[in-house]
């Protein structure tokens, strides 16, 4: 009789895959970016197991800090350090190119700003988040308020649908005390372009394309292991 086979990998397993394995590219020794997520959740999680051998890490969220320090990992402000070697993060999609969509946990303003500091973008994802053309998941926009009415009017000129992102029945507010607008509808083929013209429109904060902030190596978790894709 055959042994039976296995089962496939949940995506919770794929997850705690891919966080482990972003632990070759941290710097022994160094201070860390972390972003903000379920997979970095696990990165978190498997950073404590060498907490001994960094200095300790800038964070792009309140979520992550708290989960940072309460495994004993030292945060460090992001002004308190020039640059750093590496920023590990997921991604809501990658493209073929290291171009992502960002922000389904609302943290994309100081996930940019961390990622901006960094050296080195690593992406860590599980395989469902690969696709050839930017755009089937919502896109996250941090905006300020008062602006969101005639932004959405912008985004419906693009063809997308914005609606305000919402908590409990109210706008979700972020952590930098802002609205997220969440667009339907677009096909982002020139993320660099989009980007910067998006960026540019009054009452942007923040745009959740990752071009300019690109990933130069995506880990990427599928049931058969963890596939390493360079983009430099
Ligand atoms: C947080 O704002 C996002 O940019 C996350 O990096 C992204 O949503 C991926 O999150 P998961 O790892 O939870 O899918």
């Amino acid at each position: 009789m055959s042994a039976p086979a296995s089962a496939a990998p949940s995506q919770d397993e794929l997850k705690a895959l891919v966080g482990r394995a972003a632990l070759e590219h941290v710097v022994r020794g160094e201070i860390v970016g972390v972003g903000t997520g379920s997979t970095v959740n696990k990165f978190i999680d498997a950073l404590a197991t060498i907490k001994d051998e960094i200095k300790g890490a800038v964070s792009s969220s309140v979520a992550s800090t708290e989960r940072l320090r309460a495994l004993g990992i030292e945060v460090f402000d992001s002004n308190a350090v020039d640059e750093l070697a590496v920023y590990i993060d997921g991604a809501d999609e990658i493209d073929g190119r290291g171009h992502m969509i960002k922000g389904g946990g609302a943290a994309l303003t100081r996930e940019k700003i961390v990622a901006a500091q960094s050296r080195r973008f690593v992406c860590i994802a599980d395989a469902s988040k690969r696709v050839e053309v930017l755009g089937a998941f919502p896109l996250p926009v941090e905006i300020i308020p008062m602006a969101a009415r005639r932004l959405m009017r912008q985004f419906a000129a693009l063809g997308g649908l914005a609606q305000v992102r919402e908590k409990d029945g109210l706008p979700l507010v972020t952590d930098n005390g802002q609205h997220i607008l969440d667009v339907t509808g677009l096909k982002i083929a020139d993320p660099l372009a989009f980007e910067s013209e998006v960026n540019q429109w009054p009452g942007v904060v923040t745009v959740g394309v990752f071009a300019h902030q690109k990933a130069q190596i995506c880990l990427l978790a599928t049931p058969e292991g963890v596939q390493t894709l360079r983009y430099d």
